[in-house]
C-alpha cells in the first residue's frame, strides 16, 4: 500500500502530545530506575506521525535533536514535509512511507515515538512497528507506544459493531461521519448503560476525526496488558512503565534496586489485574530491549533527581496553615488534591514559575520560602512534600522532566514570538503548541495576533491591527479594552513559552 486513503481523505487532528516528550519519558524512565539517553541531543523517530504536529515542536525545541517522522498517508506527509520546509529547519524530516519497509539507512534512536498507532494497524503491521522498536532503538533507547487496552474496551465494544454497522463504508468520510452522529443519537435513546452513556455524550462532542479513526476505523485492536507484554517478549523488547497518568500504582515490595528478572513476571500481573480493577482503556507504555538494564516500578526517592514544572491554579484560597486538602486544576481541567501546607506551596512556586522547571531542591527551597512568609515554616515536612509530589506525579497533575534549560521571555514593548509559534498560527490546520508540548486553544483574533509578532510592532500598534481586524468582523470595541485584551493576550504567549 503507498498510501492510507481513509486518512488522505479526513486526516487525524495532529496534535502535540505532552506525553511524548523525550524529557518527560526520561524522567518516567527514571522513575523507574532506567536511565535513558539525554533527551537535548537524541535521534527522534515518530512512527505514524500524521503530519508532525508532535514532532515538529519536539525537533524546534531541541535543535542539537534529529528527528524523524514516517507516516503512511501521502497527503499528511506531505502537508507535514511542507509545514518543515516553510520552517527552515534542518533537524528534522517527514518521510512518505510504510512503517513496515523503513529505508535502510535511518540508524538507531534514542526515543521511538508511536502514538495512535499499535492498536489501529493489522497484526503483521504491529509486528513490524516491535520489529522497528528492536532493531532501531539506541541501547538505553526508549519506545513509547500506545494502545487501547481490552479490559477497559470490553464494554465499548458494542458500541463500536453498532457504529460500523450502521455507518456504511461505502459512504465518503462526511457522510459516514454525519450517519454515526445520527446513530449515536439513537443509541443514546436506546440505552441505559451510565459507560456508553458517557462515551456517547463525549462522542458527540470530540473533533470528528477522533470518532472516525477510533470507533469507525477498520482496525481497533484492544490488547490485554499481559498480551502486550509477550509480545514485547518475542521481540526482544521489555516493559519499563507507564507514561500515561496514573491514580493507582504498582508497588512490589522488595523491588527497587535493580528487580530481578524473575519479579517482571510478578510486576506484570499486577500492572494486568490494575487495568481490570480500574477498566483501563488505553495505556502509554515505555519499552526499552530487553538486554537494557531492567526497570522497576516506579518509586518516590528517584524524585530528588528530578525537575518539575506544572500548569495549576486553584480557586480557594491557599491554606498554609494547615493540612486541609485543596483542589488545584489544570487548563483541561483535571482536578488535584494536595493537603501538606508543603506542597501546596509547592504548587504555588511552580504556577508562578511555569513554563519554567524547578529542580528538586529549587522546589523544597522555593516551598520553605513561601512558608516562611506566611510565618509557618516550622511545619515543613518533607518527607510529606515529596509523598505527595509522586501522587501528583503520578496522576499528572505535576510533569516530570530532565530538561531544566528552558527559559520563557516576557512581552517587550516590541513583543516577537518564536518563527515555529508565528507559522503555526498562520497555518490553517496547525494547532499552536506550547513550549511544553501542550495544544493551545486559540481563537481567531488571538491567532491572528501570534501571527504578526515578528518584533516589528509595538504593543500599541499591535493593539491598533487588533481592533481594525476586529471591526472587520463587525466588533466594535474601544482601544483601551483592546489593548486590555493585547495585553492580556501577550502574558498567556509568555506563559507558554512562545516569546523570543
Ligand atoms: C490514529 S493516527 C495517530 C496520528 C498521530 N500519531 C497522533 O497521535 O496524533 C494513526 C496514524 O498512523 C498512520 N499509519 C497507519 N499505518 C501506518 C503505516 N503502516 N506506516 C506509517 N504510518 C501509518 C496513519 O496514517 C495515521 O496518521
Amino acid at each position: 500500500m503507498d498510501t492510507l486513503p481513509s486518512y488522505d481523505e479526513l486526516p487525524y487532528d495532529s496534535l502535540p502530545l505532552p506525553e511524548t516528550q523525550p524529557d518527560f519519558l526520561a524522567a518516567v524512565a527514571r522513575l523507574h530506575g532506567f536511565e535513558a539517553p539525554d533527551p537535548r541531543r537524541a535521534r527522534i523517530l515518530e512512527l505514524g506521525c500524521a503530519q508532525g504536529g508532535n514532532l515538529i515542536p519536539l525537533a524546534w525545541r531541541w535543535p542539537e535533536s534529529e528527528c524523524v517522522g514516517v507516516e503512511l498517508s501521502r497527503v499528511q506527509a506531505g502537508a507535514g514535509a511542507a509545514f518543515v520546509a516553510a520552517l527552515g529547519i534542518r533537524n528534522v524530516r517527514i518521510l512518505h512511507g510504510d512503517l513496515a519497509a523503513l529505508p535502510d539507512d535511518l540508524g538507531q534512536f534514542d526515543y521511538i515515538i508511536a502514538h495512535g498507532v499499535f492498536s489501529w494497524v493489522p497484526p503483521a503491521v504491529q509486528r513490524a512497528l516491535l520489529d522497528v522498536c528492536r532493531s532501531h532503538l539506541s541501547a538505553q533507547g526508549v519506545a513509547y507506544i500506545s494502545f487501547n487496552v481490552a479490559a477497559g474496551w470490553a464494554r465499548l465494544q458494542p458500541l463500536r459493531a453498532a457504529l460500523l454497522e450502521r455507518s456504511p463504508v461505502e459512504l465518503s468520510a462526511p457522510e459516514r461521519y454525519g450517519q454515526a452522529l445520527r446513530v449515536l443519537d439513537e443509541l443514546e435513546a436506546e440505552s441505559s448503560d451510565p459507560v456508553l452513556l458517557k462515551e456517547i455524550a463525549y462522542l458527540k462532542s470530540a473533533a470528528p476525526s477522533y470518532l472516525f479513526h477510533e470507533y469507525l476505523a477498520d482496525f481497533n485492536m484492544p490488547t490485554a496488558f499481559g498480551e502486550f507484554a509477550a509480545q514485547l517478549d518475542a521481540h526482544g523488547l521489555r516493559y519499563i512503565g507507564e507514561a500515561g497518568p496514573r491514580n493507582a500504582v504498582v508497588e512490589l515490595e522488595d523491588a527497587w534496586g535493580l528487580i530481578p528478572e524473575s519479579m517482571a513476571g510478578r510486576w506484570q500481573d499486577a500492572e494486568a489485574a490494575l487495568d481490570d480493577g480500574h477498566a483501563t482503556r488505553f495505556r502509554r507504555a515505555l519499552v526499552a530491549c530487553d538486554d537494557a538494564p531492567c526497570a522497576q516500578p516506579p518509586k518516590g526517592d528517584a524524585l530528588t533527581g528530578l525537575a518539575f514544572h506544572a500548569d495549576l491554579i486553584s480557586d480557594d484560597e491557599l491554606d498554609l496553615q494547615d493540612a486541609t486538602e485543596q483542589r488545584f486544576t489544570n487548563p483541561a481541567g483535571n482536578v488535584f488534591p494536595a493537603s501538606q501546607p508543603a506542597t501546596k506551596a509547592a504548587l504555588m512556586a511552580l504556577s508562578t514559575a511555569y513554563p519554567v522547571a524547578l529542580t528538586y531542591p529549587e522546589l523544597l527551597a522555593a516551598s520553605r520560602q513561601l512558608l516562611n512568609e506566611y510565618g509557618v515554616a516550622d511545619d515543613f515536612d518533607e518527607a510529606a512534600l515529596r509523598d505527595e509530589l509522586f501522587q501528583l506525579v503520578m496522576a499528572h497533575g505535576v510533569m516530570p522532566t530532565v530538561d531544566t534549560g528552558l527559559h520563557a521571555g516576557e512581552p517587550g514593548e516590541y513583543p516577537c514570538a518564536h518563527a515555529l509559534a508565528r507559522l503555526q498560527a498562520s497555518s490553517p490546520g496547525w494547532v499552536v503548541s506550547g513550549m511544553r508540548q501542550v495544544g493551545l486553544e486559540l481563537d481567531e483574533a488571538a491567532r491572528s495576533l501570534l501571527g504578526i509578532l515578528d518584533g516589528s510592532h509595538s504593543v500599541d500598534e499591535l493593539a491598533g491591527i487588533m481592533q481594525a481586524t476586529l471591526a472587520q468582523t463587525g466588533l466594535e470595541i474601544s482601544r483601551q479594552t483592546v489593548l486590555d485584551l493585547t495585553h492580556h493576550q501577550l502574558w498567556l504567549f509568555a506563559r507558554q513559552g512562545l516569546l523570543v
